[in-house]
């Protein structure tokens, strides 16, 4: 691939960030947002409480105010498609008393409980019961501050927690908090709305409660996933592609792998330049951490690229339970792969070959377009409709760079 693909605003950014609108009331006003199919859903969901959503089809720029909150209920239906849309709970509990949202329930991937959320939410006053699948929270007379020690590293808790206490009667604490990028991005657009909040980008965050927030226009920070899925693809196929935009202090541990395997990563000031002449790939072994560690959401990718190294490379995936669908369907395009437990074994092969696939996930799918990429002959790429959910006009954006995807229909 040759060229230069621009990278979008953070989808797991955008959702929290949209979320965050709850607590505003003025309105909040996010620039370089993703055109996808979860934030399209979000928003609808925000409209369904009553926020004014005013986001024209194919903008970057969504304004939501949320001046009265007519709901506070999430019903199943809108929960259970996106899982991001349960960050809901936090703000509405924070901001009105009370809320009743849905359980997520588990997904592809794994279980995903949210019990740390809801014992933040406890910690904080706050009364919940469960019934029928739905979470009955309230803390009529306001949340309180409270120190949290989470037992391991949470994003969704540690973003949750933190919407929830901003607008909470004193401080909060969260200690052992996740250090993701977008947990910083949350934290610098909510207190340029007037919330006090240290630390973020640390396992340790400090949140002093204010009493209401206002409103600010605030730019969502660039998709790390997003570029680092296209690092992969330039890496896997060769070439030379400048992702405009990329963040490398975002991407270090993708970064460290990808030139462990032989692949030239330049900053530069535009972006992050990869390169990748005639040199063969390299087996490298990756094991998915919280950040700063290699990101559980590039683990489908990076198994696409070795999987077409030379060597052998093993790849143990840490967060979730059963995120190696992907390893059966790369098998089918010609990669040999044995999973074991939480571990994949990836024997490189000269060359994988065209075939049948089903995307069974949002970054799973992904991998399969990358193996396509570089496999002789064409491939399809069933259920696409994974791919919409977070990736932004992945066809025009590799197309640009010389790789040949054509759409057909709605492959559900
Ligand atoms: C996780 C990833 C995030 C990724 C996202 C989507 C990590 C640490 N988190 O975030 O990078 O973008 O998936 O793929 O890499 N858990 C509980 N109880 C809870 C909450 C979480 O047991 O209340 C468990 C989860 O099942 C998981 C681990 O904690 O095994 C980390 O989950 P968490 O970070 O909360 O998940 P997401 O926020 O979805």
């Amino acid at each position: 691939m040759k060229g230069s693909i621009p990278i979008s605003g953070a989808k797991n950014s955008a959702l929290k960030l949209m979320a965050a609108s709850l607590l505003c009331e003025q309105p909040l006003v996010l620039t370089n947002m993703p055109n996808l199919a979860d934030t399209r859903f979000m928003a609808r969901l925000l409209q369904s409480l009553g926020v004014t959503v005013e986001w024209p089809t194919g903008e970057a720029l969504c304004r939501m105010h949320a001046e009265n909150i007519t709901s506070s209920m999430a019903p199943y239906d809108l929960v259970r498609k996106m899982r991001a849309t349960f960050n809901v709970l936090g703000p509405l509990l924070a901001r009105v008393g009370h809320a009743t949202v849905s359980l997520p329930g588990g997904c592809a991937i794994g279980a995903r409980p949210v019990d740390l959320h809801l014992k933040a939410f406890e910690a904080m006053g706050a009364d919940i019961v469960i019934e029928e699948g739905y979470v009955k929270a309230a803390a009529l007379r306001g949340l309180k501050g409270a120190h949290i020690n989470f037992p391991f590293v949470s994003v969704g808790a540690t973003e949750h927690a933190m919407l929830a206490a901003v607008l909470a009667h004193g401080e909060t604490i969260l200690e052992n908090a996740a250090c993701e990028p977008e947990i910083g991005d949350l934290a610098i657009c909510l207190n340029a709305c007037g919330a006090k909040i240290k630390g973020y980008g640390t396992p340790v965050i400090t949140i002093q409660g204010v009493p209401k927030l206002t409103g600010t226009r605030h730019d969502v920070i660039s998709d790390r996933i997003e570029a680092g899925t296209f690092a992969i693809a330039a890496a896997a196929t060769g070439g030379n592609v400048l992702l405009e935009g990329a963040r490398a202090h975002d991407l270090g541990a993708l970064i460290d792998c990808l030139q462990k395997a032989g692949v030239m990563v330049d900053v530069e000031a535009k972006g992050i330049r990869i390169r990748r002449d005639g040199d063969p790939l390299q087996a490298v072994d990756v094991e998915t951490r919280p950040h700063p560690g290699f990101p559980t959401d590039l683990q489908a990718q990076f198994m696409a690229l070795m999987a077409v190294a030379e060597g052998t490379s093993t790849i143990k995936e840490n967060i979730f339970e059963n995120r190696f669908m992907h390893a059966p369907e790369l098998n089918r395009l010609g990669a040999d792969i044995t999973v074991r437990g939480n571990e994949a074994i990836v024997r490189g092969v000269p060359r994988l070959h065209g075939a049948q696939v089903m995307a069974t996930d949002l970054r799973a799918s992904v991998s399969l377009v990358i193996a396509a990429l570089v496999a002789e002959g064409e491939t399809t790429v069933n259920r696409i409709y994974h791919l919409d959910r977070g990736f932004e006009r992945l066809e025009e954006k590799l197309g640009r760079c010389g790789a040949k995807i054509t759409r057909q229909g709605d492959s559900a």
